[in-house]
């Protein structure tokens, strides 16, 4: 008995040095440590031996048992660890190779030039609000001294809604300009008044290199006690100062809108030939970016504002143009176009 002992013993170390697969082990400890295994039969056994017997072979077969479990667990051991280790080998990350570029999104150059727009007005106190594209003839002109007959309504080619009231009239429209913006400010709120309006503004007119049925202007208002035309020039100096650059001049000449009175232009020096004159200016030597004027008392009467205690300066500038004059684009259409590779480059 105790030979057949010490060759299943060796065999059994034998075997259990080559497994290498956690189901292999579990067969392994079946057959050798498992309650049908010779092992086990033979301790089981025992009582039916005689003493002396007994006391070796059994000590022996112990002394087996003991060892057969010791190496399980140490093979058990190795095997998970040598699991371990492939999985960290399969799951490790190389932080040295190249990330995968993430494609970035980036404003569209009308928005970039808005908000440095309005970050520039909101620097001088004034509050930034937004109204409707859809608007009604009231406020886009009515309240605005331009009544039905006034022939400033021919300078704005109006993109009318389908929709008459009974009368026939067309009243809704697209604005065609952010004026009408004034009327519902001062409407909701009371002198002192500081506030800018960026937007779209849509004209009927066939689109070429600088015009586009669709733009975006920003109007500005200001309505408190004493008012006048030198807060309005110093206001839009300073703008053009932040926006241009010192060097740039600015110039103020009369100019004529239903709701201002007076009402004047603001150019600055053309950026291309410094006020020389070229095809960019029109040989003039200057750019005209803005509309403005002190607030018409008949607009400020109309929104119960007195105009004997209250004044205001109104002004409302075309946005294209000046991304277009400081990147020498020569097509508004492209701001529209959606071509990446002209979007890209701001
Ligand atoms: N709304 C005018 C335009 O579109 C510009 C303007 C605004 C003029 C405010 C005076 C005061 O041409």
């Amino acid at each position: 008995m105790p030979r057949e002992l010490e060759e299943l013993a060796s065999q059994a170390f034998e075997e259990l040095d080559k497994i290498s697969d956690p189901k292999e082990l579990e067969t392994w400890q079946i057959r050798y440590l498992g309650k049908k295994s010779p092992l086990m039969q033979l301790l089981h056994s025992l009582a039916t031996l005689p003493l002396e017997e007994r006391r070796i072979t059994g000590g022996r077969a112990n002394e087996i048992k003991k060892a057969l479990e010791t190496g399980l667990g140490k093979r058990r051991e190795a095997l998970k660890e040598a699991q371990i280790a492939v999985s960290l080998q399969r799951e490790s990350l190389d932080i040295s190779l190249p990330g995968q570029p993430i494609p970035l999104g980036r404003l569209h150059p009308i928005t970039q030039i808005l908000k440095e727009i309005c970050d520039i007005f909101v620097g001088m106190g004034f509050q930034v609000v937004e109204g409707p594209e859809v608007e009604w003839d009231y406020y886009n002109f009515e309240a605005l001294n331009i009544p039905k007959d006034h022939p400033a309504r021919d300078m704005m080619a109006t993109l009318w809604i389908d929709f008459e009231l009974e009368t026939g009239d067309r009243e809704m429209l697209l604005r065609t300009h952010t004026s009408p913006m004034q009327i519902r400010v001062m409407e909701k709120l009371r002198p002192p008044i500081r506030v800018i309006v960026p937007g779209r503004v849509y004209r009927h007119e066939a689109t070429d290199a600088t015009h586009e049925s669709m733009f975006h202007q920003v109007e500005g208002l200001a309505v408190d006690r004493n008012i006048t035309l030198a807060d309005l020039k110093g206001t839009l100096f300073e703008f053009a100062r932040c926006l241009f650059g010192s060097e740039r001049q600015a110039r103020f000449r009369c100019d004529y809108f239903p709701f201002v009175e007076p009402g004047v232009e603001m150019a600055i020096d053309c950026i291309v030939c410094k006020g020389a004159g070229c095809r960019l200016c029109g040989g003039s030597g200057w750019i005209e970016i803005l509309g403005a004027g002190m607030v018409h008392p008949d607009v400020l009467r109309r929104v119960n504002i007195d105009p004997e205690v209250y004044t205001g300066f109104a002004f409302g500038m075309g946005v294209e143009r000046i991304p277009m004059l400081r990147y020498g684009i020569d097509d508004i259409r492209l701001f529209y176009s959606n071509d990446l590779r002209f979007l890209k480059q701001f």
